[in-house]
């Protein structure tokens, strides 16, 4: 296709300098940064600082890695099979027995509490001719295939074969289940299936340290949904790691929410990680100039947290700082703290990182979100997009019981989850334009796709690392010109 696209529109070619460039002068202002300097109740500090993306290339994305079952392929062996993915929360399996099944492509995993404090996470394949264990969640106390009935203890050594006398040649010290490694963090359990790989907490890198005033460990999930997407998991991901967009395909939040002076962090030398802040309650750059009680009124109607009693901005008051109060107020009440001194930030703002390759968590009180984007089975161009909220327990630590998944079909929309709340329109305008990239990148004669320097950095660095646990180099240039 590059035959008769231009090329000189295809920035395809790596060029061997990259000019640094600082763009976050010509971002339109406030900065977050200036308007966290402002709040009533301030920052945590890891929310004092930015970090813009230094030394990234500006050159195109080969869009085969959206649809190739090739990519796909080397996906599975060099990512899913490599890198710790999110498998559950914590509070999923508090009992000892208690499992759920992980499926990514072709794997699966049996993730089950062994011990009060222990998880572990077993090759879901019976080791007499490879039939699931498990097809989904509950409680057993032993894992029994129910083809021939070979059955296993919970530490994972074989317990029994039947007829044991046909199978002499079958060692029972040596037919434990294969296992996966298992680590935990801010009440989420993880999973790699790659025994040599790094250990999670290097992993992690900086987010144990930016979460630690967000206390993840003290939530419970009290809302998860999951819908099918018409789209490769890296597009649907993308779509929700910047703010670009949000002028064109969410133009009613403008009033209260800060688009074009977001602000993205790609850390030196931090390979997992990046963060993305935009302020609420305050208008965007380009609704400058509106009045306080017209960002009070769109913010009450597009989320139903705020509403109840009006909200008043006094002559000499914000909007944010109001906003701000009545977010502390629900908040208090419904986690039965007194968090008067939250900060406003934390109170309002969306305040979202990425830990590669899939996980999306959300800092913060105000959007207690996390989002996980994962192939859909073996298929490149369709993906599982789960939207989850983290609520507070209770000061004693007890909790509802944590939400199973519900999945969506075909013809639903998020918006037929209520439990999603207002999160759920936002999501149906980007899955109609998922739809459309996924199917508009097949058509496409250009064998790239263009990103912004900075609004789309967090997507740059995202393809960087993943490029790097593909072999490639740092600015592939792979599909350019096929
Ligand atoms: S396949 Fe599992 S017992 Fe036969
Ligand atoms: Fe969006």
């Amino acid at each position: 296709m590059a035959d008769w696209y231009p090329a000189d529109l295809t920035h395809m070619e790596p060029s061997m300098e990259v000019t640094p460039v600082d763009l976050t002068s010509q971002r339109p202002g406030p900065s977050v940064q200036d308007v966290l300097a402002t709040d009533v109740n301030p920052a945590p500090a890891v929310m004092r600082s930015e970090s813009p993306a230094a030394n990234q290339a500006d050159t195109d994305l080969a869009i085969e890695r959206y649809f190739s079952k090739d990519w796909h392929n080397r996906e599975v062996v060099n990512v899913w099979r490599k890198c710790w993915q999110m498998a559950c929360r914590v509070e999923e399996i508090p009992n000892v027995g208690d499992h759920v099944v992980y499926d990514i492509v072709h794997d699966s995993l049996i993730v089950v509490r062994t011990g009060p404090d222990e998880i572990r996470a077993y090759i879901n394949s019976c080791l007499h001719r490879g039939t699931m264990l498990r097809t989904s969640g509950g409680c057993v106390q032993r894992l029994r295939c129910p083809f021939h009935g070979w059955t296993w203890k919970l530490d994972g050594t074989l317990l029994h074969i039947p007829q044991q006398w046909d199978l002499p040649h079958v060692d029972p010290a040596t037919t434990s289940l294969p296992e996966a490694k298992v680590g935990t963090w801010g009440g989420y359990v993880f999973v790699n299936f790659d025994l040599e790989c790094e250990p999670l907490a290097s992993y992690l890198e900086n987010l144990p340290e930016h979460f630690a005033s967000f206390d993840l460990e003290n939530r419970y999930k009290a809302a998860h949904v999951a819908k099918i997407m018409p789209c490769n998991w890296k597009l649907a991901m993308e779509a929700f790691v910047e703010a670009y967009h949000v002028a064109v395909a969410h133009p009613q939040v403008l009033a209260y929410y800060g688009d074009s002076n977001t602000q993205y962090d790609v850390w030196p030398g931090v390979r997992h990680v990046s963060r993305m802040i935009s302020v609420q309650g305050v208008p965007s750059p380009s609704m400058r100039g509106i009045p306080a009680e017209r960002t009070v009124e769109e913010m009450r109607r597009d989320v139903p947290f705020f509403a109840g009693e009006p909200i008043e901005v006094a002559e000499g008051e914000t909007a944010r700082a109001k906003l701000a109060l009545r977010a502390r107020q629900k908040i208090s009440r419904s986690t039965q703290l007194d968090m008067s001194s939250l900060s406003d930030t934390e109170s309002l703002d969306l305040i979202e990182y990425m830990l590669f390759p899939n996980m999306v968590p959300w800092g913060g009180q105000a959007l207690p979100i996390t989002y996980r984007f994962r192939p859909n089975g073996d298929d490149p161009e369709s993906s599982i997009m789960e939207i989850m909220f983290l609520f507070s327990k209770s000061p004693d630590g007890s909790h509802p019981a944590p939400a199973t998944m519900t999945m969506l079909g075909p013809d639903e929309r998020w918006a037929d989850a209520p439990e999603l709340g207002s999160a759920a329109m936002v999501a149906d305008q980007d899955t109609d334009n998922l739809m459309r990239i996924q199917r508009g990148l097949r058509t496409s004669r250009k064998p790239g796709v263009t990103l912004a320097r900075y609004q789309e950095s967090r997507i740059r660095h995202f393809h960087s690392t993943l490029d790097a646990y593909m072999g490639l180099g740092e600015r592939s240039t792979e599909g350019a010109g096929q």
